[in-house]
């Protein structure tokens, strides 16, 4: 069925830090079983069949958390990303990064190009991880992109599109939130203009392949129309 396939899914993984709470824990013990959830994630995305999957792992505002938090949320993401793109590698997943990624620190941005290079001609799954992410700055960064190279009006959705972060990744299909939280939080603002939501209440460290499963199959009872009749 027309628009039915599912090319792309995005996932905000909230949740984290009232998984820990519940269990008496420190919030970055959430966030470390954050990470365990999005390895069996991506395991299932790559069994399902779905090509493309991305996360929202650290967002423009998340920088207002408490010192030791960002600290943590960043060396987390530094361990994954030099210790897993290895194995990602071997599955000829491809990693890519969306965002404001001139505001992380150099050393990430290293890690972050190594990984993009390394990996930069696998196809089995592509995995977009959104760090340093707002949907309102990425459109103010397309604008200003074009203000600057000075790119004649009308500006159509078209062009518009070329000067987003990653223009060639397709619109997301499905997006999903964790935690019962029923909004989407700046997450891919222009992209997810026709995105079927799925929210579940499951917290994200608990999150796994039958609840991939669900919101998947949840997405093709749907249909959708993109406005027509
Ligand atoms: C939201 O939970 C979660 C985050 C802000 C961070 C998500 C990061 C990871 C799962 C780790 C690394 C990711 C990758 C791609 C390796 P929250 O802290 O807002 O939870 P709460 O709402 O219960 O406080």
């Amino acid at each position: 069925m027309e628009g039915k396939k599912l090319n792309h899914i995005g996932i905000v993984m909230d949740g984290n830090g009232r998984w820990a709470k519940s269990k008496g824990l420190p919030r970055i013990m959430g966030h470390r079983e954050g990470v365990k959830a999005v390895e069996r994630t991506l395991i299932a995305a790559k069994e399902l069949g779905i090509p493309c999957v991305s996360l929202y792992a650290f967002s423009t505002e998340n920088w207002k958390r408490p010192k030791t938090e960002v600290l943590g949320l960043m060396g987390l993401l530094k361990y994954y990303l030099r210790i897993k793109v290895e194995e990602l590698n071997k599955e000829n997943a491809r990693i890519r990064f969306a965002g404001s990624l001139s505001g992380l620190s150099v050393d990430i941005q290293e890690i972050l190009k190594d990984a993009e290079e390394k990996t930069k001609n696998n196809d089995a799954l592509q995995l977009i991880v959104c760090l340093n992410y707002g949907g309102r700055q990425e459109i103010l960064d397309a604008v200003n992109k074009m203000v600057e190279k000075g790119i004649p009006v009308p500006v159509t959705e078209e062009i518009f599109r070329q000067h987003l972060y990653l223009p060639d990744v397709p619109d997301p299909d499905l997006l999903i939130r964790t935690s019962g939280e029923l909004r989407m939080s700046n997450f891919w603002l222009w992209q997810g203009s026709y995105s079927e939501y799925y929210f579940t209440d499951k917290y994200w460290p608990d999150f796994g392949k039958p609840d991939l499963e669900m919101a998947i199959a949840d997405y093709y009872r749907r249909e959708r129309r993109y406005g027509k009749a």
